[in-house]
Protein backbone atom coordinates (compact mmCIF):
# COMPACT_ATOMS: atom_id res chain seq x y z
CA UNK A 1 0.00 0.00 0.00
CA UNK A 2 1.02 3.60 -0.69
CA UNK A 3 0.59 6.34 1.65
CA UNK A 4 1.60 9.67 1.85
CA UNK A 5 4.36 11.48 4.27
CA UNK A 6 6.04 15.02 4.59
CA UNK A 7 8.70 14.13 2.24
CA UNK A 8 7.38 11.87 -0.41
CA UNK A 9 4.64 9.18 -0.89
CA UNK A 10 6.07 5.87 -0.04
CA UNK A 11 5.07 2.34 -0.88
CA UNK A 12 4.40 0.26 2.34
CA UNK A 13 4.69 -2.90 3.57
CA UNK A 14 5.05 -4.82 6.87
CA UNK A 15 8.69 -4.82 7.39
CA UNK A 16 8.88 -8.05 9.35
CA UNK A 17 7.39 -10.20 6.80
CA UNK A 18 10.29 -11.58 4.10
CA UNK A 19 7.23 -12.09 1.24
CA UNK A 20 5.54 -8.44 1.89
CA UNK A 21 9.62 -6.83 1.58
CA UNK A 22 10.04 -8.93 -1.30
CA UNK A 23 7.21 -7.65 -2.86
CA UNK A 24 7.91 -4.11 -2.54
CA UNK A 25 11.49 -4.83 -4.27
CA UNK A 26 9.52 -6.45 -7.45
CA UNK A 27 7.00 -3.44 -7.47
CA UNK A 28 9.90 -0.94 -8.22
CA UNK A 29 12.15 -2.96 -9.95
CA UNK A 30 14.72 -2.20 -6.72
CA UNK A 31 17.88 -3.85 -6.56
CA UNK A 32 18.22 -6.06 -3.31
CA UNK A 33 21.18 -4.44 -1.98
CA UNK A 34 19.60 -1.44 -1.41
CA UNK A 35 18.30 -1.14 1.66
CA UNK A 36 14.45 0.38 2.92
CA UNK A 37 13.48 2.60 5.58
CA UNK A 38 11.54 1.34 8.84
CA UNK A 39 8.63 3.89 9.49
CA UNK A 40 7.30 4.46 13.18
CA UNK A 41 4.12 5.99 14.93
CA UNK A 42 6.72 7.28 17.52
CA UNK A 43 10.22 6.99 18.79
CA UNK A 44 9.49 4.64 21.20
CA UNK A 45 8.58 2.30 18.51
CA UNK A 46 11.75 3.05 16.42
CA UNK A 47 14.42 2.76 19.50
CA UNK A 48 12.29 -0.59 20.41
CA UNK A 49 14.15 -2.11 17.13
CA UNK A 50 17.07 0.03 16.89
CA UNK A 51 20.21 0.78 19.63
CA UNK A 52 19.64 4.42 20.25
CA UNK A 53 22.55 6.41 21.42
CA UNK A 54 22.16 9.52 23.09
CA UNK A 55 22.95 11.87 19.75
CA UNK A 56 19.51 9.23 18.86
CA UNK A 57 17.56 10.82 21.55
CA UNK A 58 18.21 14.35 21.42
CA UNK A 59 17.72 14.12 17.34
CA UNK A 60 14.45 12.38 17.65
CA UNK A 61 13.48 15.18 20.68
CA UNK A 62 14.31 17.87 18.33
CA UNK A 63 13.32 16.21 14.45
CA UNK A 64 10.62 14.09 14.79
CA UNK A 65 7.97 13.14 13.58
CA UNK A 66 9.56 15.36 10.86
CA UNK A 67 11.94 14.39 7.63
CA UNK A 68 14.87 12.67 9.19
CA UNK A 69 16.10 9.33 9.23
CA UNK A 70 18.75 8.18 11.87
CA UNK A 71 20.87 4.83 10.85
CA UNK A 72 21.45 2.92 14.08
CA UNK A 73 23.08 -0.28 14.93
CA UNK A 74 19.43 -3.10 15.10
CA UNK A 75 18.90 -3.33 18.95
CA UNK A 76 18.92 -7.25 19.91
CA UNK A 77 16.22 -9.52 19.21
CA UNK A 78 14.85 -6.92 16.05
CA UNK A 79 12.13 -8.27 14.27
CA UNK A 80 12.42 -6.71 10.83
CA UNK A 81 13.10 -8.32 7.79
CA UNK A 82 17.02 -9.17 7.30
CA UNK A 83 15.82 -8.30 3.11
CA UNK A 84 14.26 -4.85 4.57
CA UNK A 85 17.48 -3.99 5.86
CA UNK A 86 20.00 -5.58 2.72
CA UNK A 87 21.22 -7.81 4.87
CA UNK A 88 23.18 -4.78 6.56
CA UNK A 89 23.93 -4.85 10.37
CA UNK A 90 22.06 -1.57 10.91
CA UNK A 91 18.51 -0.26 10.48
CA UNK A 92 16.89 3.09 9.16
CA UNK A 93 14.15 4.33 11.21
CA UNK A 94 11.89 7.62 10.91
CA UNK A 95 8.88 8.61 12.29
CA UNK A 96 6.78 10.44 9.72
CA UNK A 97 4.76 13.72 10.13
CA UNK A 98 1.24 13.59 8.52
CA UNK A 99 -1.18 12.54 11.66
CA UNK A 100 -3.02 9.73 9.02
CA UNK A 101 0.87 8.13 7.84
CA UNK A 102 1.25 7.72 11.74
CA UNK A 103 -2.28 6.93 12.63
CA UNK A 104 -1.53 4.17 9.90
CA UNK A 105 1.54 3.22 11.58
CA UNK A 106 -0.24 3.14 14.85
CA UNK A 107 -3.09 0.46 13.51
CA UNK A 108 -0.30 -1.71 11.51
CA UNK A 109 1.78 -2.14 15.00
CA UNK A 110 4.58 -3.07 13.37
CA UNK A 111 7.03 -1.40 11.43
CA UNK A 112 6.62 -0.28 7.89
CA UNK A 113 9.42 -0.67 5.17
CA UNK A 114 8.76 2.01 2.60
CA UNK A 115 10.63 3.53 -0.34
CA UNK A 116 9.42 6.56 -2.32
CA UNK A 117 6.51 5.10 -4.19
CA UNK A 118 8.23 5.40 -8.00
CA UNK A 119 10.17 2.57 -10.09
CA UNK A 120 13.70 2.34 -9.11
CA UNK A 121 15.76 5.32 -10.32
CA UNK A 122 12.72 7.50 -11.50
CA UNK A 123 11.42 10.67 -9.87
CA UNK A 124 9.93 10.29 -6.47
CA UNK A 125 5.61 10.88 -6.38
CA UNK A 126 4.79 13.69 -4.00
CA UNK A 127 1.35 13.44 -4.99
CA UNK A 128 -1.44 10.10 -4.84
CA UNK A 129 -2.27 10.84 -8.80
CA UNK A 130 2.12 10.48 -9.35
CA UNK A 131 1.74 7.33 -7.55
CA UNK A 132 -0.75 5.94 -9.58
CA UNK A 133 0.93 7.52 -12.86
CA UNK A 134 4.32 5.63 -11.56
CA UNK A 135 3.27 2.29 -10.43
CA UNK A 136 -0.13 2.25 -11.80
CA UNK A 137 -1.57 -1.67 -10.91
CA UNK A 138 1.37 -2.93 -9.01
CA UNK A 139 -0.31 -1.11 -5.69
CA UNK A 140 -3.21 -2.26 -3.90
CA UNK A 141 -4.09 1.10 -2.56
CA UNK A 142 -2.91 4.77 -1.67
CA UNK A 143 -3.32 6.33 1.14
CA UNK A 144 -4.39 10.51 0.04
CA UNK A 145 -2.58 12.85 2.79
CA UNK A 146 -2.47 15.77 -0.31
CA UNK A 147 0.38 16.76 -2.12
CA UNK A 148 3.59 16.52 -0.03
CA UNK A 149 5.35 19.35 1.64
CA UNK A 150 8.21 19.02 2.08
CA UNK A 151 8.17 17.34 -1.20
CA UNK A 152 12.49 16.10 -1.37
CA UNK A 153 12.82 12.60 0.57
CA UNK A 154 14.04 12.74 4.00
CA UNK A 155 17.51 13.58 5.48
CA UNK A 156 19.72 10.48 6.23
CA UNK A 157 22.07 11.03 8.96
CA UNK A 158 24.56 7.47 9.48
CA UNK A 159 24.67 7.37 13.53
CA UNK A 160 26.93 4.26 13.70
CA UNK A 161 30.32 5.44 13.37
CA UNK A 162 32.82 8.10 15.15
CA UNK A 163 30.98 10.77 14.21
CA UNK A 164 27.44 11.11 12.72
CA UNK A 165 27.66 11.45 8.84
CA UNK A 166 25.58 12.42 6.67
CA UNK A 167 24.14 9.93 3.61
CA UNK A 168 22.06 12.04 2.11
CA UNK A 169 20.89 15.35 2.59
CA UNK A 170 16.97 16.18 2.60
CA UNK A 171 14.19 17.85 4.50
CA UNK A 172 16.30 18.64 7.36
CA UNK A 173 19.26 21.00 6.60
CA UNK A 174 22.89 20.02 7.50
CA UNK A 175 22.69 23.49 9.62
CA UNK A 176 19.86 22.24 11.46
CA UNK A 177 21.65 18.83 12.70
CA UNK A 178 24.58 21.05 13.17
CA UNK A 179 22.47 23.14 15.68
CA UNK A 180 21.47 20.58 17.49
CA UNK A 181 24.48 18.35 17.68
CA UNK A 182 27.31 19.84 16.55
CA UNK A 183 29.89 19.00 13.50
CA UNK A 184 28.52 16.62 10.94
CA UNK A 185 30.73 14.71 8.28
CA UNK A 186 29.75 14.81 5.09
CA UNK A 187 29.75 11.34 3.36
CA UNK A 188 33.23 11.92 1.16
CA UNK A 189 31.63 9.62 -0.99
CA UNK A 190 35.23 7.85 -1.88
CA UNK A 191 35.61 4.09 -0.99
CA UNK A 192 32.51 1.89 -0.36
CA UNK A 193 29.02 2.82 -1.09
CA UNK A 194 27.31 3.39 2.91
CA UNK A 195 23.90 4.35 1.49
CA UNK A 196 23.29 2.17 -1.47
CA UNK A 197 20.99 4.43 -2.36
CA UNK A 198 23.24 6.89 -3.21
CA UNK A 199 23.64 5.56 -6.63
CA UNK A 200 24.50 8.73 -9.11
CA UNK A 201 21.63 7.71 -11.79
CA UNK A 202 18.40 8.51 -9.97
CA UNK A 203 15.26 10.92 -10.33
CA UNK A 204 15.76 10.41 -14.18
CA UNK A 205 12.94 12.41 -16.54
CA UNK A 206 12.78 10.94 -19.90
CA UNK A 207 14.78 14.05 -21.11
CA UNK A 208 18.58 14.87 -19.83
CA UNK A 209 19.01 17.47 -17.59
CA UNK A 210 21.67 20.56 -17.86
CA UNK A 211 22.55 22.13 -14.35
CA UNK A 212 24.00 25.42 -13.44
CA UNK A 213 21.86 26.96 -16.81
CA UNK A 214 22.90 30.83 -16.80
CA UNK A 215 21.40 30.99 -20.78
CA UNK A 216 18.17 28.72 -22.42
CA UNK A 217 18.52 27.22 -25.82
CA UNK A 218 15.52 27.01 -28.05
CA UNK A 219 15.34 23.58 -27.94
CA UNK A 220 15.23 23.43 -24.22
CA UNK A 221 12.77 23.60 -21.47
CA UNK A 222 13.46 25.83 -18.31
CA UNK A 223 13.55 24.43 -14.76
CA UNK A 224 13.32 28.14 -12.61
CA UNK A 225 14.26 29.45 -9.57
CA UNK A 226 13.69 33.34 -9.21
CA UNK A 227 13.57 35.19 -12.19
CA UNK A 228 13.05 33.37 -15.56
CA UNK A 229 16.07 33.12 -18.37
CA UNK A 230 15.55 35.77 -21.44
CA UNK A 231 14.20 34.05 -24.18
CA UNK A 232 12.33 30.85 -22.25
CA UNK A 233 9.41 29.00 -23.54
CA UNK A 234 7.92 26.09 -21.91
CA UNK A 235 8.88 27.04 -17.94
CA UNK A 236 8.30 25.61 -14.88
CA UNK A 237 8.97 27.61 -11.74
CA UNK A 238 9.96 26.34 -8.83
CA UNK A 239 10.14 29.10 -6.78
CA UNK A 240 9.27 32.71 -8.35
CA UNK A 241 10.90 34.65 -4.83
CA UNK A 242 13.82 31.73 -5.21
CA UNK A 243 12.36 30.61 -1.60
CA UNK A 244 14.37 26.71 -1.28
CA UNK A 245 11.97 25.70 1.10
CA UNK A 246 8.87 25.79 -1.91
CA UNK A 247 11.54 25.15 -4.60
CA UNK A 248 11.68 21.42 -2.78
CA UNK A 249 8.53 21.18 -2.33
CA UNK A 250 7.83 21.67 -6.29
CA UNK A 251 10.77 20.02 -7.42
CA UNK A 252 9.76 16.57 -8.23
CA UNK A 253 6.44 17.55 -9.54
CA UNK A 254 8.20 20.24 -11.91
CA UNK A 255 10.57 17.72 -13.36
CA UNK A 256 7.23 15.54 -14.49
CA UNK A 257 5.31 18.57 -15.35
CA UNK A 258 8.36 19.80 -17.48
CA UNK A 259 9.34 16.72 -18.60
CA UNK A 260 6.13 15.62 -20.00
CA UNK A 261 5.63 19.14 -21.22
CA UNK A 262 9.08 19.42 -23.35
CA UNK A 263 8.47 15.83 -24.96
CA UNK A 264 4.83 17.18 -26.28
CA UNK A 265 6.68 20.37 -27.16
CA UNK A 266 9.26 18.01 -29.38
CA UNK A 267 12.32 19.98 -27.10
CA UNK A 268 15.29 17.73 -26.00
CA UNK A 269 16.75 19.06 -22.83
CA UNK A 270 15.55 20.19 -19.34
CA UNK A 271 18.30 23.36 -18.32
CA UNK A 272 17.97 23.80 -14.48
CA UNK A 273 18.85 27.12 -13.00
CA UNK A 274 21.34 26.87 -9.74
CA UNK A 275 20.21 26.77 -6.55
CA UNK A 276 22.71 28.28 -3.38
CA UNK A 277 24.56 25.24 -1.83
CA UNK A 278 23.09 25.59 1.48
CA UNK A 279 19.86 25.14 3.58
CA UNK A 280 17.65 23.20 1.54
CA UNK A 281 19.52 23.71 -1.74
CA UNK A 282 21.79 21.14 -0.53
CA UNK A 283 18.86 18.28 -0.95
CA UNK A 284 17.65 20.46 -4.18
CA UNK A 285 20.96 20.20 -5.56
CA UNK A 286 21.83 16.65 -4.66
CA UNK A 287 18.42 15.70 -6.78
CA UNK A 288 19.25 18.06 -9.90
CA UNK A 289 22.34 16.59 -10.07
CA UNK A 290 21.54 12.97 -9.84
CA UNK A 291 18.82 13.60 -12.81
CA UNK A 292 21.44 15.27 -14.70
CA UNK A 293 23.47 12.31 -14.35
CA UNK A 294 20.92 10.04 -15.22
CA UNK A 295 20.95 8.37 -18.78
CA UNK A 296 17.54 8.85 -20.40
CA UNK A 297 16.01 5.74 -20.48
CA UNK A 298 15.43 4.37 -24.24
CA UNK A 299 12.23 4.73 -25.75
O1 LIG B 1 11.55 10.60 2.86
C1 LIG B 1 11.87 9.42 2.80
O2 LIG B 1 12.85 8.95 3.40
C2 LIG B 1 10.99 8.50 1.93
C3 LIG B 1 9.61 8.37 2.62
C4 LIG B 1 8.72 7.38 1.92
O3 LIG B 1 9.78 8.03 3.97
N1 LIG B 1 11.61 7.22 1.74
C5 LIG B 1 12.71 7.07 0.96
O4 LIG B 1 13.11 5.76 0.83
O5 LIG B 1 13.27 7.98 0.42
P1 LIG B 1 14.15 5.30 -0.28
O6 LIG B 1 14.14 3.81 -0.19
O7 LIG B 1 13.81 5.88 -1.59
O8 LIG B 1 15.53 5.80 0.24
C6 LIG B 1 16.12 5.24 1.40
C7 LIG B 1 17.57 5.63 1.50
C8 LIG B 1 18.39 4.94 0.45
O9 LIG B 1 19.40 5.84 -0.01
C9 LIG B 1 19.01 3.77 1.22
O10 LIG B 1 20.21 3.31 0.65
C10 LIG B 1 19.21 4.41 2.58
O11 LIG B 1 18.07 5.23 2.77
N2 LIG B 1 19.27 3.41 3.66
C11 LIG B 1 18.26 2.62 4.10
N3 LIG B 1 18.70 1.81 5.08
C12 LIG B 1 20.00 2.10 5.28
C13 LIG B 1 21.03 1.60 6.15
N4 LIG B 1 20.79 0.63 7.03
N5 LIG B 1 22.25 2.15 6.06
C14 LIG B 1 22.52 3.14 5.18
N6 LIG B 1 21.61 3.65 4.33
C15 LIG B 1 20.37 3.14 4.37
MG1 LIG C 1 13.81 6.74 -3.60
Amino acid sequence: MAFGTETVYGLGADATNDDAVAAIFAAKGRPRFNPLICHYPDADAAFAHAAATQTAHRLSAAFWPGPLTLVLPRGPGCPVSLLAGAGLPTLAVRVPAPEAARALLREAGRPVAAPSANRSGRISPTSAADVLTELGGAVAAVVDSGPCKVGVESTVLDLTGARPALLRPGGVTLEALEAAIGPVARDAGGGAIRSPGQLASHYAPSLPVRLHAVSVAPDEALLAFGPPLPGAGATFQLSEAADPAEAAARLFRGLHVLDAEARRLGLVRIAAMAVPEHGLGLAINDRLRRAAAARPAPG
